[in-house]
Parts: C-alpha cells; structure tokens; sequence
C-alpha cells in the first residue's frame, strides 16, 4: 500500500493546498492523517473542509488541538498563552459540521495495517512529545508494530531500533532536505515524524510531508515551499497573535 502522510496542519490552507498540490501525482492508495487540523492557524475551517472532502481515503487520529478546540474552556488551561487564544477563536469560527468533523476523530494509537500504526504524540498519550532517544525506548516497548508514524513535535525525525551483536540499538536522527529517501531495514523498527505541514519548528520554514509504500518499506520526506506571507496575512487579520504569523518565516 502507498500512503500519503500528513500531520499537524494547524489552520494553515496555503501549507496544506501546497502539499496536497506536491502530492497530486503521486500514486497513494490511502492518507494517513496524524493530527491536529487546528490550533494556531487562521484558516481552520477550510482546513477541515479539505480533509472532510478527501473523504474516506483519510485514515486519521485525532490532535491534543482537535480535542482541545471542542473544549478550550476545560482543556487549553495547558496551553501557552497564544496557543490557548488561538484554540479559544478556533471554537468560536469553526461550523457544526466542522466541529463534528473533529468530533468524530478517534484518539490514537490506531493500526493501519498488519505492521503500521499511526499516533499524534506518542503510542500511548496524544500530548506526550517523542524527542529524546529514552522517550522513544519507552514508545518502541509500547508497540508491536515494526513501523509507527507520529507527529506532534512539528519536528521530521526517525528513531531507528535494531540488534548489533546482541546488543540492542537504538538511534535517533533529525531528516532534513528537500526530498529525503529512506530504505527501512526489514530487521528493524522505526518511529517516524513526517514533520507539520502548518506549522514546522525544525527552522525549515516549508511545509512538510511524508509517502510511505509499506510493501517496498520505503519512506520518502518532503519540503515544499509554499505561500507564507498568506498564511501570515490570514493570522494578524484574524486579530491572532503576531507570533504566530511570524514563526511561519522561521520554522519555528
Ligand atoms: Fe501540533
């Protein structure tokens, strides 16, 4: 099967327009969506349109921001300061349909197939970040799958486990690049963050995307450029925090 891996969109429709336009010709059977369609961008119904229109193809996990948006009293007491005004503007714009389409979400882990899953956070908790090497130890005894994509950390990295002369291995490693193409060994296992479409934090401002044929095991991670100025616009007429537009220009 040939997946079509987006996660964290965040409002943003010129980041999410410009991957679905990169991906267009790119046979998939399927979209693997791991979260996160709202928070912090100004365009999150739109957002939710799209994916609503891609209709049963999206294989999805709910976001901590999809749950937090259809409860920002309760939930976005967690949030910083702009996260928390950005998700309380969120439930005021989005439609019924839209809110029911968030609704609808289900919470991760789900499994995709015999030996994928997909996550927003980690496999056990859709708000715990995966970035150290013992946080994804942890993850990897949580999991049966050999290959788990997750998102959340806005950040396209892989962490790589395997056995070296009896020994247990384990690595973590930033992707980076324009088109990055990766052979996973067949004797290994693997986290992988395909990276935020919406919103990167990896100092790459592009949007970020990921393909994954599970029969050839090979994943490939994408950066596309797209209209930030737009998404920036769209943020500071919305009355949002400036510092949400701007972190948009510096992937961060
Ligand atoms: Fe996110």
């Amino acid at each position: 099967m040939k997946y079509l891996i987006i996660s964290d969109i965040h409002g943003n429709l010129e980041a999410f327009r410009a991957v679905l336009a990169h991906a267009a010709r790119k046979r998939r059977d399927a979209v693997l969506f791991l979260g996160d369609a709202v928070g912090y961008g100004a365009a999150p119904n739109q957002v939710i349109e799209r994916l609503r229109q891609m209709g049963s193809s999206v294989v999805a996990v709910r976001g901590n921001h999809d749950r937090v948006v259809l409860d920002p009293g309760e939930g976005a007491v967690f949030f910083n300061p702009h996260a928390r005004r950005a998700a309380l503007w969120s439930a005021e714009v989005l439609t019924p349909a839209n809110r029911r389409y968030l609704d609808s979400l289900e919470a991760g882990p789900r499994k995709v197939e015999k030996d994928l899953l997909i996550c927003h956070g980690s496999p056990t908790d859709e708000d715990e970040y995966l970035f150290s090497e013992m946080e994804a130890q942890a993850a990897f005894a949580k999991v049966e799958e050999s290959v788990t994509f997750f998102g959340h950390s806005h950040v396209p990295c892989m962490f790589e486990r395997g056995v070296v002369d009896e020994q247990e291995s384990l690595v973590g490693m930033l992707l980076r690049g324009s088109r990055l193409v990766i052979d996973l060994d067949p004797s290994r296992r693997y986290l992988i963050n395909p990276g935020s479409v919406g919103q990167p934090r990896d100092r790459d401002p592009r949007a970020a995307y990921g393909m994954y044929d599970s029969d050839a095991r090979r994943f490939t991670l994408y950066r596309v450029p797209y209209n930030v100025e737009a998404a920036r616009r769209r943020i500071i007429a919305a009355g949002l925090p400036t510092v949400l537009a701007d972190r948009l220009l510096h992937g961060a």
